[in-house]
């Protein structure tokens, strides 16, 4: 069970980039979490450059997730909703449609931001976005707060109820993707 771990931040050493390894940590036993690089190579979304031959790393981006049982995405939130390149990757993937790879594929929400809220905006926005691509988006997830003092140095959540959540979260994307959890 191959999920495919893309992170919506950018930045070296991204809170977002610590959540994915905390995930790493939590999957469940026979699956794993590669991750995705090239968001940033990712050109903007264009549907003249939309056709037979797109560019190389959308190209790239479509076969990773084809390729995926599964995909976790960890976004920051960026003035109340997701960043530019979390958006901009759901565009390229989305199409064409209604054949895209991202349709039909179990998708988990999580993020971390250093506000007391978690990000839970940019959460709703993206699980919109792709519930309109057609993506099976899990219900659970989880919008981690305070994201500068969250994390233990084992790469884990501190809180071990957080990192149970993460669990969690991952239980039921595999379940998803396995097709014994239906979406909500
Ligand atoms: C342009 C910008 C806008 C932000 N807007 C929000 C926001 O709306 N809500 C929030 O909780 N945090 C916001 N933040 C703070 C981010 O949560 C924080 O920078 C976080 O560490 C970003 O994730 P990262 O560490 O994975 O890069 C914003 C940060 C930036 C740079």
């Amino acid at each position: 069970m191959e999920i495919l771990g893309i992170v919506g931040s950018l930045r070296s050493g991204a809170h977002n980039e610590a959540l994915m390894g905390a995930a790493a940590l939590a999957v469940p036993e026979g699956a794993g979490i590669i991750r995705l690089d090239g968001l940033r190579d990712l050109p903007y979304y264009d549907e003249d450059q939309d056709t037979d031959s797109p560019p190389p790393a959308v190209v790239r981006l479509r076969a990773r997730i084809a390729a995926a049982d599964a995909l976790l995405i960890a976004t920051p939130e960026y003035n109340g909703s997701i960043p530019g390149v979390v958006k901009n990757a759901v565009d390229w993937a989305s199409r064409p449609f209604p054949g895209s790879s991202l349709r039909g594929r179990s998708v988990a929400v999580i993020g971390a931001s250093t506000s007391r809220f978690g990000g839970v905006w940019a959460h709703a926005e993206l699980r919109k976005v792709l519930g309109l691509a057609g993506a099976r988006v899990v219900a659970s997830g989880i919008a981690v707060p305070h994201a500068d003092r969250a994390f233990a140095a084992d790469g884990r959540l501190a809180d071990p109820e957080q990192q149970e959540a993460l669990a969690a979260v991952l239980a039921d994307l595999v379940a998803s993707a396995r097709g014994v959890l239906q979406p909500v």
